[in-house]
């Protein structure tokens, strides 16, 4: 077994050793979406690694390629349903924000301003900033996201 830390959440999970960040994620209920259903080709479980990156299996040539389109992803970031803990020391910073799969997901929120950025579930771009209020005509425009995901789990 060995500890992962989650920031900025400040908690600890025991994980077996080889296991995946993403079932750490989801054992500590923090809702993941995972667009791609843990194949490694969405930006919906991206994280950064604040330390111990030596401490998780290398990256594959899949996730290289995916984080390579994901907006904000940098040398910490890594796909947490590609990403196995060998060792200790391993911190995962949450990235700020939430995915969403439909545009419809944003329907209970028409009028309300965004509390945190809203992101897109394959680049991880923002598609409707924190702060801004939320419209249905924003809506109709991220229709084109239902597609884009359908396709995604189509190539999966
Ligand atoms: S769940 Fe899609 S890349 Fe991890």
């Amino acid at each position: 077994m060995k500890t992962v830390r989650f920031e900025p959440i400040n908690e600890s999970l025991e994980v077996r050793t080889q296991s995946d960040i993403l079932q750490a994620l989801l054992a500590k209920d923090l809702k993941v979406l995972m667009a791609c259903g843990g194949k490694g080709v969405c930006a919906t479980c991206h994280v950064y690694i604040k330390s111990g990156m030596d401490m998780l299996t290398p990256h594959s040539d899949r996730e290289k390629r995916s984080l390579g389109r994901i907006t904000g992803a940098d040398k910490r970031s890594r796909l947490a349903c590609q990403a196995r803990v060998l060792g200790e020391g391993v911190t995962v910073e949450l990235p700020e924000g939430m995915y969403i799969e439909r545009a419809e997901d944003l329907i209970t929120y028409v009028g309300q301003r965004a509390a945190t950025n809203i992101l897109h579930p394959i680049n991880g771009s923002v598609l409707v900033a924190r702060g801004k209020i939320i419209t249905r005509s924003r809506i109709e425009e991220l229709k084109s996201l239902n597609v884009e995901v359908a396709k995604l789990r189509e190539s999966v």
